[in-house]
């Protein structure tokens, strides 16, 4: 039966670069039944729909997601983010954020081939907080960070399982053991529990700031990394930077239990400066959306895939260009 896909462009570069992914897949001979959703800022703008709760039980239904990015700047912050694509990956309990880096062309390291999990449901995105006196001189705003063992072991357990299936099975574990001390306590206890149960992988901790360096002069020590929900938000950037631009970073939101669809979707967001232009680079979305078909068990199309975005690594051109070369290439 064909894959039934949810396909959310969103704003700004979103539909661009979604566009091309769709391309590259068709031109593989993957079949599937296209899903639209018309969600994101501009949406929000027109009738002030963010996510309906039906919105959600139909992608529940459905084997995956494609998504571009979302998010305009006419629209206060926290409320494109908070309430379609923090909602989508809590309501799916999407709780591993997968983004792989492996150095491109211009790469700043070339010794860059890492990938990043991500704690994606917890931490300070769970939303912990609030206000006291607000807009008075002694107004008060916390932001709590939530961290339970269940939701850090699941995560944990992803990154090992991942890791004992590479060729050097080694696991970083990344946080900031030293400040946030109940947190980091829970975060090193679990990864040790769990560490004794893959006695075939090696593994290591870093402190956060110290892992910023690393990434940018000594990328080759990582393999696979672990870290929360904040931390892995920030040093995906920094991955994508250094392994020859945010354009080519992907990442998978996933569901490995497959109690329902994963998400997929380029880690840049809807750059609105540039959308319009054609020159968004639409690599990271083809990979979010070889993630997708790796994930849907579609590994001969996956494969393929990756080959013809590994020839055409160097090729420079508009966005339809850069999607018509990997097509070409298949
Ligand atoms: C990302 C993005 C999101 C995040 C934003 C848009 C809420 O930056 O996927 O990395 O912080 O997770
Ligand atoms: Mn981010």
């Amino acid at each position: 039966m064909a894959h039934r896909i949810g396909i959310i462009g969103g704003d700004g570069i979103g539909p661009e670069v979604v566009a091309e992914a769709r391309k590259v897949i068709d031109a593989a001979g993957v079949a599937y039944e296209a899903v639209p959703f018309d969600l994101g800022g501009a949406r929000y703008l027109r009738d002030g729909v963010v996510l309906r709760d039906e919105d959600v039980e139909a992608i529940r239904g459905l084997d995956a997601v494609l998504l571009g990015a979302v998010g305009t700047p006419d629209v206060p912050p926290g409320v494109i983010e908070r309430g379609l694509l923090l909602r989508l990956r809590f309501d799916l309990d999407l709780y591993v954020n997968q983004r792989p880096f492996t150095a491109g062309p211009s790469a700043l390291n070339d010794g860059v081939d890492m990938i990043v999990i991500r704690e994606n449901t917890e931490g300070t995105y769970a939303g912990e907080g609030g206000f006291l006196r607000k807009g008075t001189p002694h107004e008060v705003a916390t932001q709590g960070s939530v961290n339970t063992r269940m939701g850090v072991e699941r995560v944990v357990r992803h990154a090992f399982d991942l890791a004992r299936g590479r060729e050097r099975r080694h696991l970083t574990l990344v946080h900031k053991t030293n400040v946030l001390t109940f947190a980091g306590d829970l975060w090193e206890r679990t990864f040790a529990a769990v560490a004794a149960e893959y006695p075939d992988v090696a593994t290591a901790y870093h402190h956060v700031d110290a892992a910023c360096i690393y990434f940018v002069q000594d990328p080759g020590r990582y393999d696979v990394l672990v870290t929360d929900n904040l931390f892995g938000d920030i040093l995906t950037d920094l991955g994508g930077a250094v392994s020859g631009g945010i354009g080519r970073a992907a990442s998978g939101n996933l569901n490995p239990a497959r109690t329902g669809p994963s998400l997929f979707e380029p880690v840049h967001g809807s750059a609105p400066d540039i959308a319009g232009t054609a020159t968004a680079d639409p690599r990271a979305a083809v990979l979010s959306a070889v993630m997708m078909l790796d994930f849907l068990g579609e590994a001969t199309a996956a494969d393929r895939i990756r080959a013809a975005l590994a020839a055409t690594d160097a090729v420079v051109g508009s966005t339809p260009a850069v999607g018509d070369a990997i097509a070409a290439a298949l």
